[in-house]
């Protein structure tokens, strides 16, 4: 059974829960009673899987004297979701572990600055990269299987607004133009470019997996299924191409007016490699929109919203069924195959591809970033 992407044996996991007596609060306030150590308890306030209240009960129940609670009131499951406050939880931790063990000393405490912070994440998640084995086969069938649950994502609002955003920042069409949407999926932005509103000559989309392309025509040509990749949308023609991105695109340089890449970057093996050949296809003052998942994100809220508002038992499962997708990748991320950027890492790379950033934008209930670039 997937669990947040992780693989677990349901039998044996919900067996032991029961048998050890894990299941429910009440034990964990049982367990509370029997804590004589020092507790010091931090939780966030925008925490969707546990409550404020649970939490409360169960520092209640502690008999040890010394317990404290510390609020992060931006804070989501994930503390690594927002690194000024997981600084601030480890900051406590440190005082109140200290304070308790050596009260007599003053403190010297010395953090290190956000740079230190981010290269040594950086070595650490190279070593692991060294370690781990990433072969195509194996990510076109994550892929595969993420991507026949992912159009449901169309509906959920944080999606919109990031598509929205994406089509924004791309800016206005002038007239009829050439637009690639690298890693497009089953064509959830084409369904937002083809569906009228802007005028193309030609929409391209590319991905690894056979499967989503396929999906991707057939709802973008609202008409009857037939296998093809191609044909006429209300905007313009549209063809969807199966490709690999970590190797170089097969467009002549100079063609695409414009280029957009929404949450892929990260899952490439050379991100940098992919920007350069972005640069490469776009026509002088072509640009291009990127986005990606921020570093440790916490998309649990997005999908929550979105159960909340299921109608069925099926958009519920189907939720369920994002959010174990999203806990796949996060789980990829801690063995360091994925890498996600912050926005100024962002910029960094787009520079070092050759384009210029225009501006920048936090979207997808504020765990994405997205850059809009230019080709000089
Ligand atoms: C999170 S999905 C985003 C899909 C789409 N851009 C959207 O907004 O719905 C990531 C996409 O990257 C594609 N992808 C990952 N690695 C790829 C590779 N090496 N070559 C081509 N596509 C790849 C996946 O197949 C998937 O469609």
């Amino acid at each position: 059974m997937n669990v947040l992407g992780h693989s677990v044996k349901a039998d044996h996991f919900l067996g032991n829960s029961i048998a050890f007596n894990f299941h429910n609060l009440q034990t964990t306030l049982e367990d509370s009673r029997s804590t004589q150590v020092p507790v010091h308890v931090i939780a966030g306030l925008r925490d969707t899987w546990v409550s404020l209240d649970a939490v409360k009960l169960a520092l209640e129940s502690i008999s040890s004297e010394c317990k404290t609670l510390y609020l992060l009131d931006q804070s989501m499951h994930r503390l690594e979701e927002n690194p000024k406050d997981l600084s601030a939880a480890f900051q406590h931790l440190v005082e109140q572990t200290h304070r308790s063990l050596l009260p007599s000393v003053p403190l010297a405490f010395q953090s290190p600055s956000l740079r230190e912070v981010v290269t040594q994440r950086r070595i650490e998640k190279d070593r692991m990269r060294l370690h781990m084995d990433k072969r195509t086969e194996d990510e076109r069938e994550f892929w595969r299987s993420y991507l026949s649950d992912f159009t449901l994502i169309r509906q959920v609002e944080d999606y919109q607004q990031l598509a929205s955003d994406v089509v924004e920042m791309i800016g206005p069409s002038a007239g009829p133009m050439i637009l690639l949407d690298a890693g497009c999926g089953s064509g959830n932005l084409a369904f937002f470019f083809l569906s009228g509103r802007r005028p193309l000559s030609l929409y391209v989309g590319i991905d690894f997996v056979h499967d989503a392309l396929l999906t991707a025509a057939n709802t973008t040509k609202t008409l009857e299924p037939n296998n093809r990749l191609s044909g006429e949308a209300a905007s313009g023609s549209y063809t969807f191409i199966q490709g690999n991105l970590d190797t170089p695109l097969p467009l002549r340089s100079g063609t695409a007016d414009q280029i957009v890449c929404n949450l892929v970057l990260s899952y490439l093996n050379d991100p940098l490699d992919l920007l350069r050949e972005f640069v490469r296809v776009l026509k002088p003052k072509g640009r291009m929109v990127i986005s990606t998942l921020k570093p440790m994100a916490d998309c649990s809220q997005i999908y929550r919203n979105f159960a909340e508002k299921a109608r069925s038992h099926e958009q519920v499962d189907q939720a369920r069924k994002l959010l174990n997708n999203a806990g796949g990748i996060a789980a990829k991320e801690t063995h360091g195959l994925y890498r996600f950027f912050s926005q100024l890492e962002m910029e960094a790379l787009i520079e070092a591809s050759g384009a210029v950033p225009l501006s920048s934008r936090i979207s997808f209930g504020n765990q994405a970033i997205l850059i809009a670039a230019v080709k000089a």
